[in-house]
């Protein structure tokens, strides 16, 4: 059986039947509720007992949401299925339910949002549906506008099945692009079941949250529904990736400039290059006051 990803877009996939058949079926419950409670611990959100506002990104019928309220959170989810949201109505699940494409962005305001999770979602974003969808445009969509509306130190933990290197690859390209650091948590990396990858993305400069934690399973640890020990080639468990906007801010840090020299010399190279370049005189260089 192909992917549902390759089947049909997911608002046709995720069709009433389909809903159903998704939400009736023990197993489904049980493995969505377990990598639910797992991308929560990875928010790493404040244990003091404060329930947050968080997202679930592409939400389905609530099975991921579900953990969020159990966990005494307070949560909006985004699904692009109008018929997986009717299931989650009828199950009258606690969050906000939004029919939305995560792929046009998620029209939040700034910082207004302490964490989200998606759980088994993000990957649809890498299929053109129609000839007007093209992956990096809505990939770019996405992670800016979650990038917005978090907080600054705030996580976003998103669980998914990206089909080969190349998807994994430029998700989280968009990702570093949109400000976030981070990198991914791989549990269980040796299992072809039980395998699960988790993008984990800090919003804001880096600091010790965004230190990746530990994936599960690094040291031959097992997982219940590892039967299969048929090991993956992969044997990197976490890979750290770096921002992609440091440049900007590292100008700026360097106290006091980069000195007369260096401003003569770049002068110099200018002129050799043929551009009208100020004379140097006693003032190049020279720090103005903070007030005239
Ligand atoms: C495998 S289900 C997971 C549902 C839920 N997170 C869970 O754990 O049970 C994937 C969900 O992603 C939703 N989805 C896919 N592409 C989407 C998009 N572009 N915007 C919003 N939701 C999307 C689908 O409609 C589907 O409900």
């Amino acid at each position: 059986m192909p992917r549902p990803e390759l089947q049909a877009p997911p608002e046709i996939f995720y069709n009433e039947s389909e809903a159903r058949k998704y939400t009736t079926s023990s197993r489904i419950v049980e493995i969505q509720a377990r990598i639910s409670e797992r991308a929560l611990e990875l928010l790493n959100l404040p244990n003091d007992g404060v329930p947050r506002l968080l997202l679930d990104i592409g939400c389905g019928s609530g099975l991921s949401g579900e953990t969020l309220s159990e966990n005494g959170h307070h949560w909006i989810g985004y699904d692009i299925s109008q018929s997986m949201l009717n299931v989650a109505v009828e199950r009258e699940v606690e969050g906000d339910l939004l029919l939305a494409d995560m792929g046009q962005g998620l029209g939040l305001r700034p910082g207004v949002i302490d964490g989200a999770i998606s759980i088994s979602a993000v990957q649809w974003l890498c299929y053109a549906q129609t000839s007007s969808h093209e992956p990096r445009l809505r990939l770019k969509a996405f992670f800016g506008s979650l990038y917005r509306c978090l907080a600054r130190g705030a996580r976003a933990v998103l669980q998914l099945y990206a089909e080969n290197m190349d998807q994994s690859e430029m998700i989280m390209t968009y990702a570093m692009r949109a400000g976030f650091a981070g990198g991914v948590v791989v549990d269980y990396p040796h299992s072809t079941r039980a395998r699960k990858a988790y993008l984990v993305l800090t919003c804001g400069p880096p600091s010790k949250q965004t230190t990746l934690p530990k994936g599960k399973g690094e040291d031959g640890e097992m997982c219940s529904d590892d039967s299969d020990e048929s090991a993956d080639d992969e044997n990197q468990t976490v890979g750290i990736y770096e921002r992609n906007r440091p440049k900007k801010r590292l100008k700026v840090t360097k106290k006091g400039g980069r000195g007369k020299q260096w401003v003569l010399k770049k002068k110099e190279q200018m002129r050799k290059k043929g551009h009208t370049v100020p004379p140097d005189t006693k003032y190049t260089n020279r720090k103005r006051k903070a007030r005239f």
